[in-house]
């Protein structure tokens, strides 16, 4: 802040002569947004994170620098409209600065309304809670307001932990689970790279996902274990489904052996299944909940943990217990807030729930086509909704020999991997986006917005379907091509 700028109160209170304290040399928010892409790989190298940028060089991404993002599409430097399937792994229910979003963000900025929900009560976290609980099912209806999916994980755990009893302190996780990246919910993420070396709690029991034995085994045997935690939908694993019958079992096992259900709905809920949550699809509820992603209306980082009351109680319930776990400083923050309550509004208004039930079968249905088109590049397609897998075979044995060293000195991701290649030259040649997989590099994973069209999937379908025309040798050798450019 220089002087001609400061605030009256500053004004009257230093005293005239005094040095003030150089500006550093910092960009403004107008040089942010005008910056070139050579800049902005200049600061994102020395700032941010120079081994992700060989990622992004691999894919083609560092040449992309977007303007503006509205509705299905990502508007680049060069006035590009890029198609976006991937929709932030489920973060963009409803596409791109969407009006109402915007409006409702805007009005409350007007009125100077407060943020910061620390000291005194917060009508907007009160009345997100209340619209969280009126879109649950069954007894979920305690809510913890944090600013991303794995503060609620975290917030799932604790509060099952506690609700579950010192006796009971293990926690039974799936093999391919993703929970998020924070020190707790890493115990219970199985990802190598993730966890690479830390120290977890070892408070844990991993079983195959999906796998009713197998808990039912856990549960028999070990009297310890109080928790279990399930994405309904893996979407780090590459989207794998359980069978219908395993969460009528799931409740059931749980119910006898009083063992704490948490549903992780981060990426599969909100709408993205078809249903708020997927676990709806099964008829069953569970004792806690976790939701983020979308629920920020794309505008703002909301996370949040429901909880059935029972469960709540027994963990926070008391004047000594409550402030064991109460919201951190941005919990519940005013705008974010308003935020997802308007975008929870138009979540229903929209019938973009329905929206994703529908147009997502008709992606599947499309998809299904492509696969029979191309059944020795495509093994699987598969998804709820709005939540779709596409699995290619690899192809590390079936690439003609002379091809093979070109693709040897790629990374080791990428080696028998269609899917990098695909993605890349989706994005290159047809301005589509599309996710890869954490944990199966074979799969593509495609979380378009749930405002998304017939017209979007069949601009996808016919995307890809001219891309998978050229076959495996010639998009293997476009590829390694992008790399020369
Ligand atoms: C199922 C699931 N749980 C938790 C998380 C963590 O969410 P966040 O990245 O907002 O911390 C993710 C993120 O991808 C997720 O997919």
């Amino acid at each position: 802040m220089n002087a001609m700028t400061k605030p009256d109160t500053m004004r009257s209170t230093i005293a005239a002569g005094h040095n003030l304290l150089p500006k550093p040399d910092l960009i403004t928010v107008e040089e942010a947004k005008a910056m070139d892409v050579a800049r902005l790989t200049d600061l994102f190298k020395t700032h941010l994170n120079p081994g992700q940028l060989h990622f992004m060089k691999l894919l083609g991404f560092h040449k992309i620098k977007i303007e503006r993002a509205e509705g299905m599409y990502y508007i680049d430097q060069n006035g590009r409209k890029i198609l976006d399937f991937f929709g932030g792994f489920g973060s963009l229910a409803f596409g791109h600065n969407h009006p109402k979003i915007l409006e409702a963000r805007k009005k409350f900025q007007e009125e100077k309304r407060q943020e910061i929900a620390i000291a005194f009560m917060s009508q907007y976290a009160a009345a997100l809670a209340h619209n969280l609980a009126k879109c649950s099912p069954g007894e979920l209806d305690m809510v913890f307001l944090g600013s991303s999916g794995s503060e609620a994980m975290e917030a799932a755990i604790k509060v099952a932990e506690r609700a579950a009893g010192p006796k009971r302190p293990k926690i039974v996780y799936a093999e391919n689970s993703f929970h998020g990246k924070t020190k707790g919910v890493l115990a219970i993420t199985d990802g190598a790279l993730y966890r690479a070396d830390f120290k977890v709690t070892d408070n844990t029991v991993k079983v195959p996902f999906g796998d009713i034995d197998a808990i039912e085994r856990a549960f028999r045997t070990d009297p310890e274990i109080g928790v279990i935690v399930l994405e309904t939908i893996q979407g780090g694993g590459g989207i794998v489904q359980a069978p219908a019958e395993f969460w009528t079992k799931l409740r059931a096992l749980c119910d006898q052996y009083g063992v704490l259900w948490v549903a992780d709905e981060v990426q599969c809920g909100y709408g993205r299944s078809g249903r708020f949550y997927a676990f709806e699809h099964y008829g069953v509820v569970p004792d806690v909940t976790a939701l983020a992603k979308s629920l920020g209306g794309g505008k703002a980082a909301v996370g949040a943990m429901i909880a059935k009351r029972d469960v709540y109680m027994k963990a926070y319930g008391t004047p000594k217990t409550a402030m064991i776990h109460a919201m951190a400083t941005f919990g519940g923050i005013g705008e974010a807030c308003v935020t997802a309550i308007e975008a929870l509004n138009v979540l229903y208004d929209e019938h973009l729930i329905d929206n994703s039930a529908e147009t997502g079968a008709y992606l599947l249905e499309r998809l299904k086509a492509v696969q029979a088109k191309y059944p020795k590049i495509i093994k699987d397609v598969r998804g709820k909704g709005f939540m779709v897998g596409l699995e290619f075979h690899d192809f590390s044995q079936t690439l003609p020999m002379v091809l093979r060293p070109v693709v040897s000195v790629l990374d080791d991701k990428l080696k028998g991997s269609l899917s990098g290649f695909v993605g890349s030259l989706l994005l290159r040649d047809y301005d589509v986006l599309v996710a890869f997989t954490e944990y199966n590099r074979n799969v593509i994973r495609l979380e378009p917005p749930l405002i998304c069209q017939r017209e979007h999937v069949d601009r996808f379908v016919e995307a890809l379907d001219s891309l998978l025309s050229r076959g495996i040798v010639t998009i293997v050798k476009d590829f390694v091509k992008s790399q020369m450019s």
